[in-house]
């Protein structure tokens, strides 16, 4: 039984079936094929966090896989009580094929897979992003074919998906330019990489942006930091991906976003609404790469 807690949990081999099986979902998707893989499977969601795209992708894709979904959250069910998280894995596991979870520490959905008798996937935690950076290189290989060998520029906070992105990039051999405000700069042991071969860091977001084959950027406060609101405003004030900054980078270059985003704040406006942005193909294809990853938890490889 294999869980996906954080990105590293798979081989540049497994991404490339994945990559390709979400294709293949996708393309019978948009013909109205069916493609019920996991008929009478059933995936708990949990959410100690808000969600909207997470929620729906997984939701929806789950009943066009044939399957079915339980969605609980902090406050309607016993995790708000302090049950303990073991207990918890070990009953919503004997009922369920598959579970989904959005939390805080990482530790927690650690704890939850080590008593969990299903596959665990990890929907966002404060350390990683996963499910996000899965749908994001699937959209980039959409757009512009292979990412290896790559550059991508990561503007602003050193958070869940900076540090997804980076272990992505040490696993799939492209180059992340990361710059971040002071004191919230990526953290090696805390993205679980091996070196720091596969980074670079830029005090300048601009100088981030040169020549990069993709530019993207997050929220400056993520779920569970509110309470840091005001200073991240100030301290993250030029951290905004603007259009001098894509004009940086190369000239096809792509802009992403995992969304929600804050206009005016880590983006203009001229460029999420802009040319070069994917935006809204990266929030359809969380759907299509999880419906491709629950199948791989469940069924393993397919023809
Ligand atoms: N990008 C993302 O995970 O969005 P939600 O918070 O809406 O699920
Ligand atoms: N970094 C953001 C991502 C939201 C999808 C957060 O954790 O809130």
């Amino acid at each position: 039984m294999q869980h996906y807690l954080q990105f590293k949990d798979f081989s540049a081999d497994e991404y490339a079936y994945l990559f390709a099986r979400a294709s293949l979902i996708k393309k019978k998707f948009k013909a109205y094929e069916k493609h019920r893989t996991l008929v009478d499977r059933t995936l708990a969601m949990i959410f100690e966090k808000a969600s909207t795209r997470t929620r729906v992708s997984f939701e929806a894709g789950m009943y066009q896989l044939g399957g079915s979904v339980v969605h609980l959250t902090t406050g309607d069910s016993q995790l708000g009580r302090a049950e303990p998280i073991e207990d918890s894995a070990k009953v919503i596991s004997r009922m369920t094929d598959l579970v989904m979870i959005r939390t805080f520490e990482q530790t927690k959905i650690e704890r939850f897979a080590a008593n969990s008798r299903v596959p665990v996937i990890n929907g966002l935690t404060n350390e990683f992003h996963p499910c996000q950076v899965l749908a994001d290189i699937f959209t980039y290989i959409e757009h512009r074919g292979s990412i290896a060998g790559k550059t991508v520029a990561w503007v602003g906070d050193g958070n869940n998906m900076a540090n997804t992105w980076l272990q992505a990039a040490e696993l799939l051999g492209f180059t992340v330019h990361v710059s971040t405000p002071s004191g919230y700069e990526v953290n090696q042991s805390v993205a679980g990489l091996r070196s720091s071969d596969s980074y670079r860091v830029f005090t300048d977001p601009l100088q981030a942006c040169q020549g990069a084959h993709l530019v993207t950027t997050d929220v400056w406060t993520s779920m569970g930091y509110e309470a840091e609101n005001e200073a991240r405003r100030a301290a993250f004030a030029s951290w905004c991906v603007d259009r001098t900054m894509m004009a940086a980078a190369a000239p096809d270059a792509l802009f992403m976003h995992c969304l929600p985003a804050h206009r005016g704040e880590e983006v203009e406006a001229e460029v999420i609404d802009g040319p070069q942005s994917v935006v809204w193909d990266e929030a359809e294809n969380r759907m299509h790469a999880q419906k491709a990853l629950m199948e791989y938890l469940l069924l393993g490889r397919l023809a």
